[in-house]
């Protein structure tokens, strides 16, 4: 048996290393071990507080799952008032924000600036009392925020206790920040809320707003939020000559600045930086709206002040707005691979920041019931990076009196079965069981990369085969041949012929891709991999009985229901059975050991030999894993032509590197 010292000792090591691992994924982007270990680590902890409910801490690492509800969030007043920005919408008013510092300071020398992106996210203020999480709370009126500690506390990247830095720890440090949900974490979210019937959110920000206000904090852990640090409210005991110092510091303090920080000495450069940002804007993981320029010397900040609520030492400097006003020509419901009818406005043709928007997803009639939207209407539609074109709001005062309001209809658009609602939820469905709109999702999915990646298998190509009713399900299109194709448009004998391969290539799929490509309602390429490797082959996935499902790691008892309903539905058994028939083999699931077993894999570049998910099929085959990113505990790097900043990560690292022909002789190819 254990001391109770031994135990304790052990509880803070593991808290240690836990947090530890928090830091060097979550802010420095730089894991040092498997997510395997990290749940080790997690599981042991949570095991021995179990154990000891005495030794249990606010500040352990096992709080991030969330408290019990509150509620109602509790009022915080902030040491100093958060203050907002001024807005620079050009140029021009850049110039003049730059001629009231020069006028107010009295000086004509350049003044240096720190330029950072304009999260868009929701303002939060963090607050470390001798070095531990005490309060956090939301901007709220600048004066009092709300008391969002526990929600906050779910946040990876935000630090239950501060590092001990050389500098040391101030006595108390007030932070501010910005909590984001990155755009592809927003888009999962929306899909998943979207599949179980729930209200969608129109936007990241939104979406991390509503995370944050929930009063259940179980729930807010559930969302994938994080943070960038940008500012500093009380710093007791801490002392900088400038703000780029102040970022320097919240990163040895175990906290996440804000990232792509640029110091510029002449408004040239701000200008400069502007232009490259506003064109990088998209291929960010997360959404900015612009440039926020601040005076780097904290003397400066302190001699220019602020002049009602904001600060005269710094400035929004906005990108374009991505929003624009237009009018509904027509809404139309839209029919979905799971049979999702989904209402879609048709807009007179607009410009939003450099693309012409001609519909808009109205997600839902909750939406639009919400947002009263009508045809006719005039709106404000807004693009945010790579998502769907959404309505924003309906201007009101424009409307005529001949607007119309739009109602689901009753029979689905396409093949005429009838939709239904189920209780409880926002999404109308179509219950045709062949319906051709379906089927052309289904086709669609079927084909794609991450499932039987079937090249050449495109839409335009799906619809035609599918209204000319040469293809009714997806087993189907094993049935193709040459004759069939050659009468369809844009169908060469040699594409009919690259269409055949690939079809024949795809009957080498393995389980988890096949089960991938069915389009189970709640089962992605994760739970695919999970079940095939649970139950080895597709005979005992299809014949598993709920309870049975749900013993599989990570499969909760929605999940389970939803792959129980759709084997035990004759229909899919019979298309099933014809797939395998036409000679899909479905290669046994490969046993995890193999002679790579145990080794990660990172692939940069691209490989004449084979496509990367072939690659990343080959590995996993012999018992390796292939991870996205580069860390210390990468085995190799496979370095194609052009590879990424990741073989630069790897020469740092002293990871080994593999060429193309070495990688094929170490997986026998
Ligand atoms: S500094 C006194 N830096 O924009 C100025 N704010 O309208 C404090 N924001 O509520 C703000 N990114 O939450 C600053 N890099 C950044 C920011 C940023 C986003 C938000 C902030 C504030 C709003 C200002």
């Amino acid at each position: 048996m254990a001391s109770r010292d031994e135990i304790k000792r052990e509880i803070t090591h593991l808290r240690q290393e836990i947090e530890k691992h928090n830091y060097q994924y979550h802010v420095l982007d730089d894991p040092l071990i498997s997510d395997a270990e990290y749940d080790r680590l997690f599981r042991r902890l949570v095991e021995l507080e179990k154990n000891h409910p005495e030794l249990a801490a606010p500040d352990s690492p096992t709080q991030r799952v969330g408290a019990p509800p509150l509620e109602r969030f509790a009022t915080v007043r902030h040491t100093l008032p958060m203050l907002s920005l001024n807005n620079a919408n050009d140029r021009e008013e850049m110039e003049e924000f730059e001629e009231r510092i020069r006028r107010f300071l009295k000086i004509s020398e350049p003044v240096e600036y720190v330029v950072e992106p304009k999260i868009d996210g929701v303002a939060v203020e963090l607050v470390y009392d001798q070095g531990r999480l005490s309060v956090g709370s939301t901007r709220g009126d600048g004066v009092n925020g709300e008391d969002i500690t526990l929600n906050l506390k779910t946040i990876r990247s935000v630090p239950l206790t501060l590092r001990r830095a050389k500098r040391g720890v101030p006595r108390r440090l007030e932070v501010r920040g910005e909590v984001f949900l990155s755009r592809a974490a927003f888009q999962k979210l929306n899909r998943e809320r979207e599949e179980e019937g729930q209200p969608v959110f129109a936007n990241p920000r939104n979406a991390a707003a509503g995370s944050l206000k929930q009063l259940d904090s179980t729930i807010t852990a559930k969302r994938p939020l994080d943070i960038f640090c940008h500012g500093i409210g009380e710093a007791a005991g801490a002392h900088f000559k400038t703000h780029a110092e102040f970022l320097q510091a919240l990163k040895e303090w175990g906290l996440k600045p804000v990232s792509s920080v640029r110091v510029c000495h002449s408004l040239k450069q701000i200008f400069a930086y502007h232009q490259e940002m506003e064109r990088q804007r998209d291929e960010l993981p997360y959404e900015i709206d612009g440039l926020v320029i601040k005076v780097n010397s904290l003397e400066l900040q302190r001699r220019l002040g602020e002049i009602a609520r904001s600060p005269r030492w710094a400035a929004a400097y906005k990108f374009k707005p991505r929003q624009a006003t237009t009018r509904i020509l027509d809404i139309q419901a839209q029919v979905g691979r799971t049979g999702t009818l989904t209402p879609v406005a048709s807009l007179e043709p607009v410009p939003v920041g450099g693309v012409t928007v001609k519909s808009a997803s109205l997600h839902n009639m909750d939406e639009v019931e919400r947002k009263d939207i009508r045809v006719g209407d005039t709106v404000v539609v807004e693009r945010a990076g790579d998502v769907i074109p959404y309505v924003v709001q309906v201007l009101q005062e424009k409307r005529s009196g001949r607007e119309k309001k739009f109602t689901m209809p009753e029979r689905c658009p396409v093949c005429g079965s009838t939709v239904y609602r189920e209780e409880g939820e926002a999404a109308y469905r179509c219950t045709g069981l062949s319906c051709p709109a379906k089927l052309k999702e289904s086709l669609k999915f079927f084909g794609s990369r991450g499932a039987m990646d079937i090249e050449g298998l495109g839409e335009k190509l799906i619809d035609q085969l599918v209204d000319r009713g040469l293809v009714t399900d997806i087993a189907d299109l094993y049935d193709l041949d040459k004759t069939g194709l050659a009468g369809l448009e844009r169908m060469a004998d040699k594409s009919a012929q690259n269409l055949l391969d690939a079809l024949e290539q795809s009957k080498n799929a393995t389980l988890p891709r096949f089960l991938t490509a069915l389009g189970i309602r709640h089962v992605g390429e994760a739970t695919s991999k999970l079940l095939a490797h649970h139950f080895g082959d597709l005979g005992s996935i299809i014949e598993a009985p709920e309870e049975q499902l749900t013993e599989v790691r990570e499969i909760g008892p929605e999940v389970a229901k939803s792959i129980a309903r759709f084997f035990a539905q004759t229909n899919n058994r019979k298309v099933i059975g014809k797939l395998l028939k036409a000679g899909i083999r479905l290669k046994k699931e490969p046993k995890r050991e193999g002679k790579l077993s145990g080794a990660t894999f990172v692939l940069t570049g691209a490989l004449e030999g084979m496509s990367r998910s072939e690659a990343q099929q080959r590995i996993e085959a012999l018992g390796g894993r292939v991870a996205s990113g580069v860390s210390r505990n990468t085995n190799f790097v496979v370095a194609g032509s052009d590879p990424g900043s990741k073989l630069k990560k790897a020469k740092e690292l002293g990871v080994q590197v593999l060429e193309e022909k070495e990688f094929l002789k170490l997986i026998g190819a």
